[in-house]
């Protein structure tokens, strides 16, 4: 039987519109997945979705929480961030984890995830409560009629500073893709925004899914502030705002599921920063950590705010070589670098 398949019902046939960053281009590899997920694209069959919609649960009921919430202390907003010292100041080289082999205990259990009694639900909660804290990346988009779309994404990280670099997952769920991906896909631009704590609740309302081009500037009451280099606004509030271009984009069209729309990683990089005055120190090479107050996403609804922190200077083997029986065990032994 051949199987429809479909990366959105709104965006079949579409040709694509997409202005490499100058300097950038998107891999001839990747457009031509591109271009093979959009010709493989056909009219969702409304029975699939319907039956994927009914099997997705990564946005569950959240019950009775509002009456648990009620029995939790309020939040300190004025709570300072400690500093601390590290967890074992006096570790040497070779010492593993100085716990008298606590941390050894335990077999590891094996897991398929690709295994077909494995739902994809587990591998989800498995995967955002084991990789954590993830930093939430705000992003701030238009599509090409300059609709504004506004959504946290935790599948997000920084990956490289020169060139200052992006990544951003898109998950599959029923029916259409994201918006955002849309829109980055349509536009290839976007404002990456920071997420402190205060604004946690104004962020995540922008999750909802909100119908396409409906804003969800007006969900969430954040505030708009210009870009320069490119057309999406930059979020008022946040700290630090990253004016980004997409320069490559991996579609997971083989992994794609009856009813459920294409997953893709995205690869942004940076046009422009923009830093709050006052968060940083006068060349903006640091942003004060207090200021930021960042958070980051944790399992299930959860998410962690900053505490405590301690540092952990990064070592030369040059200058510890002479200090360590271990290095200079190894230094003497090194194989030779042809
Ligand atoms: C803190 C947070 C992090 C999220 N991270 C992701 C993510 O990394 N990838 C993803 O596909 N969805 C993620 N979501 C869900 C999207 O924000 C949600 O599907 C949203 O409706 C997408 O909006 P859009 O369709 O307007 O782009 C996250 C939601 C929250 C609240």
């Amino acid at each position: 039987m051949t199987r429809t398949r479909t990366i959105g019902r709104f965006i079949s046939n579409r040709t694509w519109n997409f202005t490499p960053i100058s300097g950038s281009r998107i891999g001839s590899h990747s457009l031509n997945q591109l271009r093979m997920s959009s010709s493989a694209t056909a009219a969702a069959s409304e029975a699939e979705t319907a039956a994927a919609q009914k099997n997705y649960q990564v946005v569950q009921d959240s019950g009775n929480f509002d009456e648990i919430q009620a029995k939790r202390p309020d939040f300190d907003h004025s709570k300072p961030i400690e500093v601390t010292k590290s967890p074992n100041p006096n570790w040497e080289y070779g010492q593993g984890v100085p716990n008298n082999g606590a941390s050894l205990v335990g077999k590891h259990h094996e897991i398929d995830p690709y295994a077909s009694d494995r739902p994809m639900i587990n591998n989800y909660r498995l995967l955002v409560s084991g990789i954590a804290p993830r930093p939430v990346g705000f992003l701030s988009t238009v599509n090409s009629k300059g609709e504004k779309n506004l959504s946290p994404f935790s599948y997000f990280q920084v990956i490289d500073h020169d060139p200052p670099m992006f990544i951003v997952g898109f998950s599959s769920r029923p029916g259409r893709v994201k918006d955002t991906y849309r829109n980055l896909r349509e536009t290839g631009e976007c404002v990456i925004n920071t997420v402190s704590e205060n604004m946690i609740e104004a962020v995540n309302a922008t999750s909802i899914d909100a119908p396409y081009g409906v804003s969800e500037w007006d969900v969430s009451g954040l505030h708009e502030a210009p870009s320069t280099t490119v057309k999406p606004s930059r979020v008022a509030e946040s700290v630090f705002n990253i004016e980004g271009k997409v320069i490559d984009i991996k579609e997971f069209t083989d992994h794609q599921q009856p009813g459920m729309s294409l997953a893709a990683t995205v690869l942004i990089k940076a046009t422009r920063f923009w830093v709050k005055e006052g968060t940083a120190n006068e060349d903006y090479s640091h942003i004060d950590l207090e200021k930021l107050r960042p958070l980051g996403q944790l399992g299930g609804m959860s998410y962690g705010r900053i505490g405590s922190t301690f540092e952990q200077p990064r070592k030369r083997w040059s200058d510890e070589v002479g200090k360590s029986e271990i290095l200079a065990k190894l230094d003497a032994a090194k194989p030779v670098d042809k």
